[in-house]
């Protein structure tokens, strides 16, 4: 039987651009089909960030939408965590700027980068801070504009991603709902399979990091596909033995929304049948630490997800990392 948990969430949000890219209007700009990118990706369309706005105006707006789901108000907040590779700006943290959009004067607030698995990092650090009663609520934000950082020029890549943000707000637990268990992991020595090589101190800006086109993510499809399958299926085992749970249990596996072939064989390795899978990945593409809080809620909203239902979520991403946890609604 799992723990008794420390936190629950009492709320969710999300914000979805508006401009949609499709696999057809991809065809008009690479040398692919939207028969390959279906057939190895599950990949029908993505959404992107319109001109002139931010990742920190998307994690804005699916803060507003948690808050207001749980009731609560900004200055309710103790600390704000967003989840991100896409920051606004080099520094401060996009969460302080969602904090100055919120209003969310007693909050501190910070960033999170492990990239595809960062909203669950950013999950297990509220459940660690309200554990601990350091903290009351927390807002816990994964929000990307990977387009910013895609070469749309490169077919191994630009097919992939897209842009988006989700949140989630955390509180005490109120007995039985709550994370059931979080779980962590990395392996540093994979950090260049996965990973955008400018603009840090190792490749400042210049004229020549452009043209190296170091502005841009840089993949190991291949490998990255390997090593996902193994991590994905090893932290989704783990998190259902941590929390004390069989599969049978599980009413609804959350996977990161990167590669429908990956999500199956995650699927596949915890005996979950498909039904009980809840995949978007056909409207949104690959939206990093945006794309497990776009799930969840949705699966809320679509009563997917009801009181009293066990979900896990599971994650994996540049670092590489990886990431899983079970909660009770
Ligand atoms: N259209 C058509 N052909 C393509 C495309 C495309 N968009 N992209 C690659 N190809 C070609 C390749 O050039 C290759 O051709 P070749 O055999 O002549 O060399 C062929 O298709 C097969 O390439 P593979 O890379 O072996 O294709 P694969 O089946 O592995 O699929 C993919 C590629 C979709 C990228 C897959 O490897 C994958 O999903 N990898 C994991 C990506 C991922 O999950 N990232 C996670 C985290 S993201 C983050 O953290 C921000």
């Amino acid at each position: 039987m799992a723990s008794k948990p420390h936190s629950m969430i009492l709320g969710t949000g999300a914000a979805i651009p508006g401009r949609v890219l499709t696999n057809h209007d991809l065809e008009k700009m690479v040398d692919t089909s939207d028969a390959w990118i279906r057939e190895r990706t599950g990949i029908e369309e993505r959404r992107l960030i319109e001109e002139g706005r931010f990742t920190s105006d998307l994690c804005t707006d699916a803060a507003r939408m948690a808050l207001s789901d749980a009731g609560l108000q900004a200055v309710d907040l103790d600390m704000i965590i967003v989840a991100t590779i896409s920051g606004d700006v080099g520094f401060p943290a996009t969460a302080c700027y969602v904090q100055k959009n919120i209003g969310a004067i007693n909050a501190a607030a910070f960033d999170v980068s492990a990239a595809c698995s960062g909203f669950l990092y950013g999950l297990s650090i509220a459940d660690a801070f309200i554990g601990s009663a350091a903290c009351r609520h927390v807002l816990v934000i994964g929000g990307e504009t990977l387009s910013r950082m895609t070469d749309y020029s490169d077919r191994n890549t630009c097919v992939l991603f897209g842009d988006g943000a989700g949140a989630v707000v955390m509180t005490p637990s109120n007995g039985r709902a709550g994370l059931l268990g979080t779980m962590i992991g990395s392996d540093g020595r994979y950090a260049d399979l996965l990973y955008m090589p400018g603009f840090g101190t190792k490749n400042p800006p210049s004229l020549e990091s452009v043209k190296a086109g170091y502005q841009f993510i840089k993949m190991e499809g291949r490998e990255v596909f390997k090593q996902a399958v193994t991590a994905m299926g090893e932290a989704a085992t783990r998190i259902l033995h941590q929390a004390g749970l069989s599969s049978d249990q599980v009413d609804l596996l959350i996977p990161h929304q990167a590669n429908l072939r990956i999500i199956e064989a995650t699927a596949k390795k915890l005996s979950i049948p498909m039904e009980r899978v809840f995949i978007n990945l056909a409207k949104y593409g690959n939206t990093s630490a945006a794309s497990i809080p776009i799930a969840l809620d949705e699966a809320r909203r679509m009563g997917r997800l009801n009181q009293g239902q066990v979900a896990v979520m599971v994650a994996f991403g540049g670092g590489l990392t990886w990431a899983s946890a079970a909660v009770r609604f």
